[in-house]
């Protein structure tokens, strides 16, 4: 039986409940994260819980577990999972209480985690890369707290799927933000580009590691404003995300992305990517044996 976690409890979902009053379903006034898991090694939690306690901060959502505690409760929920690869999934909200827009002091957050099997993209899209539709970036101006009032981008992303297409790529007043559940980088004649980090996106754990990745191998990178002529005369457009990894966009709104296949700075860096989470693998297996 793979079990769910609530409020400091695993125990089936069927037997998990939440009030209705609380303050996640009435208002969407929570903050969320997805980890992913390999071999039951969740990859970069250390960066997905600084990223939850800014959340937490930014929205003053209180933090009821230490960093130890939250740790620990996320290996408990992977070990309490029948299959290796997962995606955790964990939302904390203000909690319950009578509707009301201003908060109570002193409320009991509700901390609810789930774990499912994690699919990334088959190897065939990978090779092939995607296709993606653009659309205006309507969203509020606080896309860098990662919160669980989602309706924005889940109409975002809506588009791209009836255009059976893997993502709806955003820009706000003629400039490349994201997409609607990842991050956006272009190549332009070798020189890997993408918008800094600000208010208008989620700072997201695989938009660093590619990063971290581009400047270790001495790839050429710059962290820029783009505008929209910019990414649509892109060399190659690539999406980022815990799910996706590094996925290329071989065409945009029906038009050809460069030379309309997956390019060859994407397909170092999707090695380079898969290298390095066998990398951290190893490393967090022997951390977990000897703990
Ligand atoms: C709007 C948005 N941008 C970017 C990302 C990518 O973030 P990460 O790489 O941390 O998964 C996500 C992930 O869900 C997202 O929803």
């Amino acid at each position: 039986m793979n079990l769910v976690f609530l409020d400091g409890k695993l125990l089936p979902a069927d037997q998990a409940h939440v009030s209705v009053l609380d303050r996640g379903f009435i208002f969407g006034d929570g903050v969320y994260e997805l980890v992913p898991v390999y071999s039951r090694v969740p990859f970069r939690l250390d960066e997905h819980l600084t990223r939850l306690e800014r959340s937490l901060g930014e929205t003053k959502i209180r933090n009821p577990y230490t960093r130890a505690q939250w740790r620990s409760h996320v290996y408990a929920l992977i070990d309490a999972q029948s299959f290796e690869d997962q995606g955790v999934y964990f939302q904390l909200t203000r909690g319950a209480a009578k509707r009301d827009h201003a908060f109570p002091k002193n409320l009991e957050p509700t901390v609810f985690m789930m774990s499912n099997p994690l699919t990334n993209p088959p190897s065939a899209q990978v090779e092939k890369g995607g296709s993606a539709v653009s659309a205006l970036d309507n969203r509020w101006l606080r896309c860098d707290i990662k919160s669980i009032s989602l309706i924005g981008n889940v109409l975002l992303r809506q588009l791209s799927a009836e255009a059976d297409a893997v993502e709806t790529i955003l820009f706000r007043d003629g400039k490349l933000t994201e997409a609607s559940s990842s991050n956006v980088f272009i190549v332009k004649q070798g020189l890997i580009l993408s918008p800094p980090k600000n208010e208008l996106i989620l700072p997201g754990i695989t938009y660093d590691v590619v990063v971290e990745l581009a400047r270790g191998h001495g790839l050429p990178l710059e962290m820029r404003e783009l505008s929209e002529s910019e990414v649509r005369g892109a060399d190659e457009i690539w999406v980022t995300s815990s799910s996706k990894e590094v996925l290329a966009v071989v065409e945009l709104d029906g038009q050809a992305v460069g030379a309309g296949r997956p390019g060859a700075v994407f397909r170092r860096m999707h090695q380079l990517y898969q290298d390095f989470k066998r990398e951290v693998m190893r490393a967090g297996r022997r951390e977990r044996i000897s703990a």
